[in-house]
């Protein structure tokens, strides 16, 4: 089944792309990248399936040329990436010349392509020096993404077209310090409390240090998903209100409006730390367009025997992706709206992650892999249904470009539009990235 649509169905200059992040293809053993806490996550037992890492990923650090060949064949207008901060600054604080030139040969080959590069400061790799220090819940850590910043922008910023400043930070402080699924793997709310904070104000300082450059189109990339309550049960409602607010609000109330919403902050306050009313009006200073990533929604029952937030997960009725993920493109253009309605206006909105992962295989030198392509589908669908009521959405740019490692999941959940051997590192475009081609020539 082919991709529904055609370019022409989406408002003239809408963006399409595809997007990828550093650890998870570039191989973290390669040009003297430092050690960052995904390193040290992945080399302590039972954290990541298969006790894989980022050492050597997709090696793109060596065959960006020929990566990007692709994004070109494919006929994307952007390319979505990230630059390492374990690679920039291998100590925390010293730069990496070898670090800074690579970005620079890959900005570089980017332009040359005529791709418009998307670049995001911060896509989780944190350098162990800072870890040490607490990582995201330590204040310093906010102020040490400043000196990334300065360093990436001085060094690639007269080229970059759109610039994030941090991916998605409800998973580097929510997932990561309380549900103890990424790096650092702790869960204790006081350090949460702190990451929750601390991630936002490394955002806002990072703006601040952008515009003082002359940089704009800035922005931040927030995953978002829409809460359904598990039933009818007025408990359950108000479980969904506390999964919304901790996933949704509190990133969009500190950005858009200048403060945390009521009902978290309230039970997150005595963990919060000193005095973070201070920092709210540099975390809400005005940026240029807000990225949304969006794979699933979250369907949460109250589990009054455990502690607040007392959620628990509930698997939904629809299909699944092979990370288990429910299929629900209605979600997206839900969400979409909302934020538009309630928090951007006519802020430009960019889709800057949705995808699949597919248990994709080979045969005959190709994998066919038309769920991908129904889920792309559906989720174009949805976007334009958005953009039908409204919704000043620009942009949408498919995760991922290749089959890499998915955190915690190691290599084995694949969301690429090309196939990866990991063995041999051989490219082979997959049905899908053949569908993008037609549907983004025609
Ligand atoms: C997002 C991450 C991205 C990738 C996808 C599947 O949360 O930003 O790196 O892992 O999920």
């Amino acid at each position: 089944m082919p991709i529904k649509f055609s370019r022409s169905d989406f408002p003239k200059g809408f963006i399409f792309g595809t997007a990828t992040a550093a650890y998870q293809i570039e191989g973290s053993s390669n040009g003297y990248c430092g050690p960052s806490h995904w390193d040290t996550f992945s080399a302590t037992p039972k954290n990541v399936f298969n006790a894989e890492n980022g050492s050597k990923a997709c090696d793109h650090f060596h065959r960006f040329e020929e990566d990007l060949d692709l994004v070109q064949a494919c006929g994307f207008d952007a390319y979505r990436f990230s630059t390492s901060w374990a690679r920039v600054m291998p100590d925390g604080q010293t730069i990496n010349k070898e670090g800074l030139e690579f970005y620079d040969r890959l900005v570089d080959a980017i332009c040359a392509r005529n791709l418009r590069p998307n670049l995001t400061l911060y896509h989780w790799d944190l350098p162990s020096a800072l870890a040490d220090i607490g990582g995201w819940t330590n204040r310093e850590t906010a102020n040490r993404f400043v000196d990334h910043t300065n360093a990436v922008i001085q060094c690639i910023g007269d080229r970059i077209d759109t610039v994030a400043t941090i991916n998605e930070p409800w998973c580097i402080a929510w997932l990561s310090y309380f549900l103890g699924h990424h790096a650092p793997g702790l869960r204790d709310i006081r350090a949460a409390a702190r990451a929750m904070h601390h991630v936002l104000l490394a955002h806002g300082l990072s703006v601040d240090a952008m515009r003082s450059l002359g940089i704009s189109n800035i922005g931040v990339v927030l995953n978002l998903t829409e809460a359904h309550p598990a039933s009818d049960k007025p408990s359950d409602i108000i479980a969904k209100d506390r999964l919304d607010g901790i996933h949704n609000r509190w990133f969009l109330d500190a950005i858009f409006k200048g403060v945390y919403p009521e009902d978290i902050l309230k039970k997150l306050y005595e963990f919060m730390p000193k005095n973070f009313e201070n920092d709210m009006s540099l975390i809400s200073a005005s940026i240029d367009w807000l990225g949304i990533n969006y794979y699933t929604r979250g369907i949460v029952a109250d589990d009054p025997g455990e502690p607040w937030p007392s959620l628990k997960d509930i698997e939904g009725p629809m299909d699944k992706t092979q990370m288990g993920w429910e299929i629900y493109p209605e979600g997206l253009k839900n969400l979409l709206v909302r934020v538009s309605k309630n928090y951007t206006g006519n802020l430009p909105l960019l889709v800057t992650e949705n995808g699949m992962a597919c248990a994709d295989t080979m045969e005959n030198q190709k994998v066919y892999d038309p769920g991908r392509i129904d889920y792309i589908s559906s989720h174009l669908t949805a976007a334009l249904a958005a953009i039908d009521e409204g919704v000043n959405l620009q942009g949408f740019f498919y995760w991922s470009l290749l089959d890499n490692f998915e955190w915690a999941f190691g290599y084995e959940k694949r969301f690429g539009l090309v196939h990866v051997d990991f063995e041999t590192q051989k490219r082979t475009p997959k049905a899908s990235f053949d569908e993008w081609t037609l549907s983004l020539n025609s």
